[in-house]
């Protein structure tokens, strides 16, 4: 078979893993041919295809990035876009498409398919909010880095007696926040799952003080808003193709506000494409990888519409309808776990 192969979204650690998975599977069990496409769906738009052979993966297991380029572009937005991908699509020969990505490029993998476009689906994201799969590769190495980060933090805010607020990626998932701090010990974590009152995060870190603790560490994903103020008031608000708002800058908004009615000294660090950029952890290696073959024998199965997921310790195929146009959000009952530790 001819297999199309592409990346799309935000790039995230272990998309190299996935791609060589799928290529050596696909080609030491199946002798297919791999076309890679470019830059996400642009490259189908603009025919920008080439072959990958053993050869064009070798080394990449461990490297961050991906060695196909990716874009955040919607093809959907206009339909000449939607003719030309189908004409590459007949030009190349291309009999089904392994589509790796978040919601939105799974979800142009979907229309697609309502196209008559064969696609098996393989999720990855840093904010793990991709539904239908326990975990997506890329989540476990973002974790790690937001945890050293917060270590790091710790030694310097006790030192100088400061709050550090540590601003990470998450437009509608804490996942990243949540996980990282409960792991690195953060005294507040503030999610996009339930608004926050700029009172209480005061309250919190005054009575850290008054028990003698000088210093404060707090984790907030870029999604987190308060429940008490409209932040993007009065603000343009920018918007990509899928319609997501361009987020950052809570941290930054959180910091005025203390410095304003407290006498805290505070810092942010905005940890932005640090945490997805450079070599994924041996978890998301092997979960990509895992993922890769998997896809790569769901095509010779005809498993077509569908994505490969985790459930448990499984890899198991899912319909990809469940991951499109939602997203999977923290659970309550982990949320309350990470405030056992807050204060
Ligand atoms: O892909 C999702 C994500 O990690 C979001 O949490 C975040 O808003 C976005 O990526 C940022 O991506 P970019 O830096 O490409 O705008």
């Amino acid at each position: 078979m001819r297999i199309g192969l592409l990346t799309g979204g935000g790039d995230c650690p272990g998309l190299n893993a996935a791609i060589r998975a799928v290529t050596r599977r696909a080609i030491t069990a199946y002798d297919d041919q791999i076309l890679g496409i470019r830059n996400g769906w642009d490259g189908l738009v603009e025919g920008n295809l080439e072959p990958i052979s053993l050869y064009s993966v070798s080394g990449i297991l461990p490297k961050g990035g991906t060695i196909l380029g990716t874009s955040r572009h919607n093809p959907f937005k206009k339909q000449e876009n939607v003719e030309k991908m189908l004409e590459s699509l007949q030009k190349y020969e291309i009999d089904a498409l392994i589509a790796i990505g978040g919601d939105d490029t799974l979800g142009v993998a979907y229309q697609l398919g309502k196209l008559g476009v064969k696609f098996v689906g393989i999720p990855k994201t840093i904010d793990n909010d991709v539904e239908g799969t326990d975990m997506s590769f890329g989540f476990d190495t973002a974790v790690s880095i937001a945890t050293e980060a917060i270590d790091r933090l710790h030694s310097t805010a006790e030192a100088h007696h400061r709050v550090m607020i540590l601003e990470v990626m998450g437009r509608y998932s804490g996942a990243i926040a949540v996980t990282a701090g409960i792991a690195g010990g953060a005294d507040c974590i503030l999610v996009p799952e339930r608004p926050f009152s700029y009172d209480e995060v005061m309250k919190l870190l005054e009575n850290r003080r008054r028990h003698g603790k000088l210093f404060s560490i707090v984790v907030v994903a870029e999604g987190a808003a308060p429940k008490d103020r409209d932040i993007t008031a009065g603000k343009p608000v920018q918007v990509d193709e899928f319609g997501h708002r361009r987020l950052g800058g809570i941290g930054q908004m959180i910091k005025d506000e203390l410095e304003e009615f407290t006498t805290m000294e505070v810092r942010v660090v905005a940890l932005g494409p640090l945490q997805r950029g450079g070599s994924p952890t041996a978890s998301d290696r092997l979960l990509a990888t895992r993922f890769g073959v998997r896809a790569a024998d769901m095509i010779h199965e005809g498993k077509f519409g569908h994505i490969v997921a985790l459930k448990g310790a499984q890899i198991v195929d899912t319909p990809v309808e469940v991951a499109v146009n939602k997203h999977k959000t923290v659970s309550p009952e982990f949320l309350d776990l990470a405030q056992v530790f807050f204060g």
